[in-house]
């Protein structure tokens, strides 16, 4: 029997490197990426209804409604590319109705990984934050500096990306964070994530490639 596919959460405090470490695990492992934040982003920049109520919560740092992101998030989800390939959901769930909304649907993780970095580094990994709206590859102007000066002239900041907003961002993490941690408890591990990049993913990397092994190791018995 086949093994079934990955099924992966991430979460951890804003700029605490989920998107980046999704990069990683996206190119090794081939699981559907699905972010809610760039979801988000894309409802906001294609100037839809959901789009504008969106981008008045995402302003204070706060969550947006249930009404816009459960769908969206669910609808992605069940997606014949992510159930072939698995999925990797990043930023989701962020509030216990969220997490129930999943189980409603009957999804569960195999394993939600929890980034740690304290937070007096976060915020200056926010303000030095850069997108490449090219390829979509984020950058750090101190840690990770884009490769070209090409690069450098386009690269472009997230209309959240103040010390004031992540701020609020950061408020609105620690209302929910441990609400959403009781619901995985079983199948969560924390990382650190204030080390250089590669050695958060060389963590992430080991912990799944032990859990294929074990997939397989089950499905070989089936
Ligand atoms: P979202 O886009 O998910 O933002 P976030 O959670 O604040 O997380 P970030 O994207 O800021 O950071 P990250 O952890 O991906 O870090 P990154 O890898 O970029 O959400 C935005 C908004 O959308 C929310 O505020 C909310 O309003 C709304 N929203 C989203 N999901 C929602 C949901 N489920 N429900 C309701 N509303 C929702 O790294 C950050 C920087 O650090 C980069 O510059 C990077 O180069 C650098 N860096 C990364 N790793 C390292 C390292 N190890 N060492 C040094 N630098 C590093």
């Amino acid at each position: 029997v086949k093994p079934e596919p990955l099924k992966i959460m991430i979460s951890g405090a804003p700029a605490s490197g989920k998107g980046t470490q999704c990069e990683q695990i996206t190119k090794k492992y081939g699981l559907v990426h699905i972010a809610a934040g760039d979801l988000l982003r894309a409802e906001v920049a294609a100037g839809t209804e959901n789009g504008k109520q969106a981008k008045e919560h995402m302003e204070k740092g706060q969550l947006v409604p249930d009404e816009i992101v459960v769908m969206m998030v669910k609808e992605r989800l069940l997606q014949p590319d992510s159930q072939e390939s698995g999925w990797l959901l990043d930023g989701y769930p962020r509030s216990l109705s969220q997490a129930k909304a999943l189980e409603d649907f009957g999804i569960q993780p195999d394993l939600f990984i929890l980034l740690e970095v304290p937070e007096e580094i976060l915020v200056e990994r926010v303000v030095g934050r850069r997108l490449d709206p090219v390829t979509g590859k984020i950058y750090h102007l101190k840690y990770s500096p884009p490769e070209t000066e090409e690069i450098a002239a386009r690269l472009t900041q997230r209309f959240d990306d103040t010390e004031e907003k992540v701020k609020l961002r950061l408020r609105t993490h620690h209302q929910n964070v441990e609400a959403v941690l009781s619901r995985y408890e079983g199948v969560t591990v924390k990382v650190n994530g204030n080390v250089p990049k590669e050695e958060v993913f060389a963590q992430i990397d080991s912990i799944l490639t032990g859990l294929i092994k074990q997939k397989k190791a089950a499905s070989d018995l089936a």
